[in-house]
């Protein structure tokens, strides 16, 4: 059945400048449309006949999934994801409450550059209804990782109940193996009223290490998502922190609010201040370079912690980067949106 793999990636590409131009004030309705084309192939049954991309693949040297944000409230339906190529499925971030987020547009596509900035502020439904809907899919066996942080403006105890609640809610479904916490979000509101509460949430990083000890199954791992704006002095802390907790490994990175600007030319504002987090090419650099030094901190340490990467990963060549320097699993998101579903059949080509 490769002609209709060949006939769905020229759908795609034709569509593609279409969708893009009729959605460029709100970036978001396009998604919209994707999760509406995600759920009505799987209510016919259609995902492995249109988008088979696992077809004719061995078992990968590294895990390939959706990264966070693809899957905000468990929409997709699991299978679809599979069929589309990734082994494992990422939803979130989930937060306890159901939130709004910033008021949207809060995305901007750049398609020159294949780069994207949001400030979408972990908009969700709460950590219950996407339980529900994870519940709703029944004996699909796909390993699922939820990528958790607290609602927006908690802190203290509050955070940690808050993170707590989302892991009481969602421990229990069937494939929920992984949770992945989210301490990187650039367009959160911290206590200070700031957009950016990155610093913040490193500060509670140890109490909210403890409660995913506390409240995660034997048989569940646990990561923590950080930054590609890291510096040398985050990552001693983080890795001081998270050695003396269950951690099974790091995901790098989110996305950066250091705008490049061959990359991003004119950065979204709001009252007069730059806003939101780039990813795709934009964030390529700053990621593998973070990458290296949680690598390099993590090898010194006598750790076996795996590695979790994305930002920007759109060719073979800068998947093997990523793996040379450690990656055990690849995360995509924005080179997906601007590629389409051969990207990740050209990635699953993969050979050592
Ligand atoms: C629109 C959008 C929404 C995102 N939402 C989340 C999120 O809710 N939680 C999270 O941890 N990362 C989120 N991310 C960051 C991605 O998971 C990923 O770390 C980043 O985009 C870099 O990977 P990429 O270049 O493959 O997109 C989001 C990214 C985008 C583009």
């Amino acid at each position: 059945m490769d002609t209709i793999r060949v006939a769905f990636d020229l759908f795609y590409d034709l569509i593609k400048p279409v969708v893009f131009k009729l959605t460029d004030k709100d970036p978001q309705t396009a998604h919209e449309l994707f999760i509406k084309f995600c759920k009505l192939i799987h209510r016919f049954g259609l995902e492995e006949l249109i988008l088979d991309n696992k077809r004719n693949n061995s078992i990968l040297p590294f895990e390939l999934s959706n990264a966070a944000g693809f899957n905000k409230n468990g929409d997709i339906p699991p299978t679809v994801l599979n069929f589309l190529g990734f082994e494992r499925v990422v939803v979130g971030t989930v937060t306890y409450d159901r939130w709004d987020g910033n008021p949207r547009p809060t995305i901007r596509r750049y398609p020159e550059t294949e780069s994207m900035v949001n400030w979408m502020g972990l908009p969700g439904v709460g950590a219950k209804e996407v339980a529900q809907r994870l519940a709703s899919y029944g004996n699909h066996g796909v390993p699922i990782t939820i990528n958790i942080m607290s609602t927006p403006g908690k802190q203290g105890n509050e955070l940690l109940r808050d993170l707590e609640g989302t892991i009481l809610s969602t421990r229990n479904l069937n494939y929920v193996n992984r949770f992945e916490l989210n301490v990187s979000c650039p367009n959160t509101h911290g206590k200070s009223g700031e957009m950016d509460a990155r610093d913040e949430n490193l500060r509670m990083l140890d109490y909210m290490l403890k409660v995913m000890d506390k409240c995660l199954h034997h048989y569940q791992e646990a990561y923590f998502k950080v930054s590609p704006d890291s510096t040398s002095a985050d990552i001693d802390d983080t890795i001081n922190v998270a050695k003396e907790h269950n951690i099974r490994g790091v995901v790098i990175g989110n996305t950066t609010t250091q705008h490049n600007k061959k990359y991003i030319p004119i950065s979204p504002m709001i009252n007069g201040k730059q806003v939101g987090g780039a990813s795709g090419n934009a964030v390529y650099t700053n990621s593998l370079k973070v990458q290296k030094a949680y690598d390099k901190k993590i090898k010194d340490i006598g750790k076996d912690w795996k590695l979790i990467v994305c930002g920007g990963i759109n060719s073979l060549e800068r998947l093997s980067d990523r793996l040379m320097y450690g990656a055990n699993g690849i995360q995509i998101y924005t080179p997906l949106v601007f590629s389409g579903p051969k990207l990740l059949r050209e990635l699953r080509g993969y050979k050592k």
